[in-house]
């Protein structure tokens, strides 16, 4: 299968680190999300991220000129018309991304693609909403999207050979590596990442550490590039708790129950750095601990 159009549907942290990456690719990227300001936000963040790539003599000035060119911007599906592939990237909230789907494939052409970027939520019961089971598939980017090598590739129980091959070639075109999972609850990664974080909240909630010795007892004792709170700051406190609730829910086992601690930030509005506050105040060039 021939991919040239690729439409995202999500201007958030992940589809604009998923356009950044696809239109470096050579991919034509149509953008959509139905805030204009997050379209003109992930416009700023994809020439910032690439301009850091341009200075250390990773891309050069042309390539990032013509990247920028081949991303375009809208609101409405209808643009997707002519997209050879959909990749979804909407918030971690599987009633959002159902009506998102259904609302979505009478615009798109007999043949085009879907793939989800969820993290956690069944491919095979999003898929069901969809007019082509067979053609949808999870694609599971990393955080930042830029820098992280990893796709994880996840069927869905009626997904097709033909386009598990082209959506696992089109990863390999972006210049990633491959991981395949079963479709169940959160997958490979957070499977195991989620319920680390959430311990660390509970160490935290029980007094057994504050912030800062948390995060350094991992990021020295355990090699890990950041602490488990400083990553659930980055991931955002919303999605992290989502995706315990997927797990708690999925698996039926009590040892996923998200933190009550975890639950408060995110009642308060506090999810970490994309609201200025979490387990780090970043209202200052050095984040504070909240605690
Ligand atoms: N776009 C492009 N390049 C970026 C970037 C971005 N958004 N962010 C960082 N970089 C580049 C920098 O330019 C730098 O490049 P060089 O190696 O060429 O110098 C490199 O990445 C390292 O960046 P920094 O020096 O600024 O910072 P750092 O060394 O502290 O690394 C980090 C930053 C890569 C984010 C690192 O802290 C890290 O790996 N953290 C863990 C990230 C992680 O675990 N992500 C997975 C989250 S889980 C997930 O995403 C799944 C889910 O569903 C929840």
């Amino acid at each position: 299968m021939n991919i040239q159009k690729i439409g995202i549907i999500g201007a958030g942290q992940m589809g604009s680190g998923i356009a950044h990456v696809c239109s470096l690719a050579g991919y034509d990227v149509t953008l959509c999300d139905i805030k204009a300001e997050a379209l003109t936000n992930a416009l700023a963040t994809i020439r910032r991220n690439i301009d850091r790539q341009v200075s250390r003599g990773k891309v050069t000035a042309e390539d990032r000129d013509a990247a920028l060119a081949r991303i375009t911007t809208g609101s409405e599906l209808s643009l997707f018309a002519d997209a050879d592939v959909v990749i979804e990237a909407a918030t971690e909230n599987e009633e959002i991304k159902r009506s998102l789907l259904k609302s979505l494939v009478p615009h798109l052409k007999a043949d085009a693609l879907i793939a989800t970027n969820t993290s956690s939520i069944s491919i095979t019961r999003l898929a069901a909403v969809t007019d082509r089971p067979a053609k949808f598939m999870g694609m599971h980017f990393m955080n930042p999207v830029p820098v992280m090598k990893l796709v994880e590739l996840i069927r869905g129980i009626a997904t097709d050979e033909e386009t598990f091959a082209a959506i696992h070639d089109l990863s390999i075109r972006m210049g990633k590596e491959t991981a395949v999972a079963e479709d169940f609850p959160a997958f490979i990664v957070n499977r195991i990442l989620l319920p680390m974080i959430n311990e660390a909240v509970y160490t935290l909630y029980e007094g057994v550490g504050n912030v800062e010795s948390i995060d350094t007892a991992l990021r020295l004792g355990a090699n890990h590039p950041m602490g488990p709170l400083e990553l659930a700051d980055f991931i955002g406190l919303d999605t992290c708790l989502s995706i315990m609730h997927v797990l708690y829910e999925g698996l039926a086992d009590s040892k996923y129950r998200p933190c009550p601690l975890l639950v408060k930030y995110v009642e308060a509005g506090w999810l970490g750095r994309k609201t200025g506050r979490g387990f780090y105040d970043y209202a200052s060039e050095k984040p504070v601990p909240t605690r």
